[in-house]
């Protein structure tokens, strides 16, 4: 038997994976980036084959992460989480570095990053694992704690879209639930949908600062639409 909520309890960190050069660039949010190996070091980076990020990084052979901390604005979240570079330039107003091999590393709500060149690459299905080697990091700012898929899931009430490797499909969460009458809720500006069914807590129960992981929107700005 699967337990959708036990994939719940696996920990992961929030990262904008970059990639390109200093003509272009772009990048994404990831929560699967983490070291494979220490002697040399490398690390490992799935990347949804639709990600416009995905061209980048086969082409340019490098990625850099930039490690987000816990009070990233919900802006960071849409701009790289639920746009896709193909339909804007995501980099353009940012405040962007380049790394020793040119790829473009994004500064916002950064606390640490890396570096890597890309050494071997991995089909998983609807995913790449992009393996690279550590070229250079850097610490950005030492006061401020790294922000965790749970904490944005739980605290930040985040959620992820389709792109994302750890995505789960509502009806999988709500099998075993039956009994349960949940609703949803639309965010006016950006249409961003919250989703009692996948989100635990009901829209209601939410406290009155909570604002759109999306858009950043106020509470007040939601509506309730049919499930
Ligand atoms: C919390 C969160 C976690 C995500 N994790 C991943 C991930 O690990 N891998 C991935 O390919 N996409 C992930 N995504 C989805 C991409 O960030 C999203 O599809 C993005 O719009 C792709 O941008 P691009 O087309 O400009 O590359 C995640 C999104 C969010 C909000």
């Amino acid at each position: 038997m699967i337990n959708f909520e036990a994939l719940f309890r696996i920990s992961y960190g929030l990262y904008i994976v970059s990639s390109g050069n200093k003509d272009r660039g772009n990048g994404f949010i990831s929560n699967t980036v983490f070291q494979v190996s220490a002697e040399p070091i490398k690390f490992a980076a799935v990347c949804n084959k639709n990600n416009y990020t995905a061209d980048f990084i086969k082409e340019s052979g490098v990625f850099a992460v930039s490690v987000l901390h816990k009070n990233t604005s919900p802006e960071i979240f849409g701009r790289f989480g639920f746009k896709s570079g193909k339909d804007l330039d995501k980099l353009e107003g940012m405040k962007v570095i380049f790394g020793e091999t040119g790829v473009p590393i994004v500064l916002n709500d950064c606390i640490a990053y890396i570096e890597c060149r890309v050494v071997q690459t991995t089909d998983v299905g609807t995913h790449l694992i992009f393996i690279g080697e550590l070229v250079q990091s850097e610490i950005i700012n030492d006061s401020k704690e790294p922000i965790t898929y749970l904490y944005y899931r739980q605290v930040k009430k985040g959620v992820a879209p389709k792109n994302a490797p750890t995505y789960i499909d509502k009806s999988k969460l709500e099998s075993g639930k039956e009994g349960t009458s949940t609703k949803k809720y639309k965010c006016g500006a950006c249409g961003y949908i919250y989703d009692e069914s996948t989100e635990m807590i009901k829209f209601t129960d939410l406290p009155d600062d909570w604002v759109c992981p999306v858009c950043g929107s106020e509470k007040s700005e939601f509506f309730e639409i049919d499930n």
